[in-house]
C-alpha cells in the first residue's frame, strides 16, 4: 500500500527500446491477477484515445518535430492520461502497471534531445500534478544488444527508435543516473538475464508493497 494514494500502487517500467518492458509488464500483471489484485496495464505515449492520436504524431510524423515540441507532446499525452486514467484507477485501489512514464521524458527528451533534464522533469511533474511512481523498474540493457533484439522484431522503426546508437547510449546513461539519484524508487535489473529470472526479481520487490 502506498502512502500517496489511498490504496492503489503505481508501478512504472522503464528502459531503452527492446529491453523487454512489455514482456515483464505482462508477467507481473498475470501474477498480480492470481493474487486477486485488480490491475490496470497501460502505457505512455498512447494510454487514452487522445493519447493514441498524440502517439501517432510523436512517433510517426514524417517531417521534423522540434525537441521542445516533442517534449510538450509527450507531456500533453501524460497530463491527459494521468488525470483521466491513472489517478482514478489508483483511487479505486488498483495496481497500475505502466510502460514508460516521466523518466522516459527525462532520458529521451532531457538528455537524448539535449534539452534540460531538470526542466523536463518539472514539465512532466506539472503535467501529472506531481504524481510519482511507488516503484520504477529499470530494465538496463546495452544499446547494441537492444538494437539486435529490435532488428529481429520490427518491420519499421518509430522516430525515436530510428535515432543513432550514440543517442541510445546517452539515454541508457541518463536512466542509470536517474536510478542512482532515487535509489528508493528504482529497481535496476540487468535485462540480459533470462526472462523468468527478471520476473522473479520483480515479484520479490513488489511483494512487500502489496
Ligand atoms: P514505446 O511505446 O515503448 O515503443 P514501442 O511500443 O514501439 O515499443 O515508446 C515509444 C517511444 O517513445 C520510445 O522510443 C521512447 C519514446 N518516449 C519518449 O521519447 N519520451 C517519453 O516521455 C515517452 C513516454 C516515450
Amino acid at each position: 500500500m502506498s502512502a500517496e494514494h489511498a490504496s492503489g500502487l503505481f508501478i512504472t517500467l522503464e528502459g531503452g527500446d527492446g529491453s523487454g518492458k512489455s514482456t515483464q509488464a505482462e508477467l507481473l500483471s498475470g501474477w498480480l491477477h492470481e493474487r486477486g489484485r485488480t490491475v490496470l496495464r497501460t502505457r505512455e505515449p498512447g494510454g487514452t484515445d487522445v493519447g493514441h492520436e498524440v502517439r501517432e504524431i510523436v512517433l510517426h510524423h514524417r517531417g521534423d518535430i522540434t525537441p521542445r515540441a516533442e517534449a510538450l507532446l509527450y507531456a500533453a499525452d501524460r497530463a491527459h492520461h494521468i488525470a483521466s486514467t491513472v489517478r482514478p484507477a489508483l483511487a479505486r485501489g488498483e495496481v497500475v502497471i505502466q510502460d514508460r512514464y516521466l523518466d522516459s521524458s527525462v532520458a529521451y527528451q532531457g538528455v537524448g534531445r539535449v534539452l534540460d533534464p531538470v526542466e523536463i522533469r518539472q514539465l512532466s511533474l506539472w503535467a501529472a500534478e506531481g504524481l510519482l511512481p511507488d516503484l520504477t523498474i529499470l530494465l538496463d540493457l546495452d544499446e547494441t544488444v537492444a538494437r539486435t533484439r529490435l532488428d529481429s522484431a520490427r518491420t519499421r522503426y518509430d522516430r525515436l527508435e530510428a535515432e543513432k546508437a550514440e543517442f541510445h547510449a546517452r539515454v541508457r546513461a541518463a536512466y542509470l543516473d536517474l536510478a542512482e539519484a532515487e535509489p528508493e524508487r528504482f529497481l535496476v535489473l540487468d535485462a540480459s538475464q533470462p526472462v523468468a529470472d527478471i520476473a522473479a526479481l520483480i515479484r520479490a520487490r513488489v511483494d512487500p508493497l502489496l
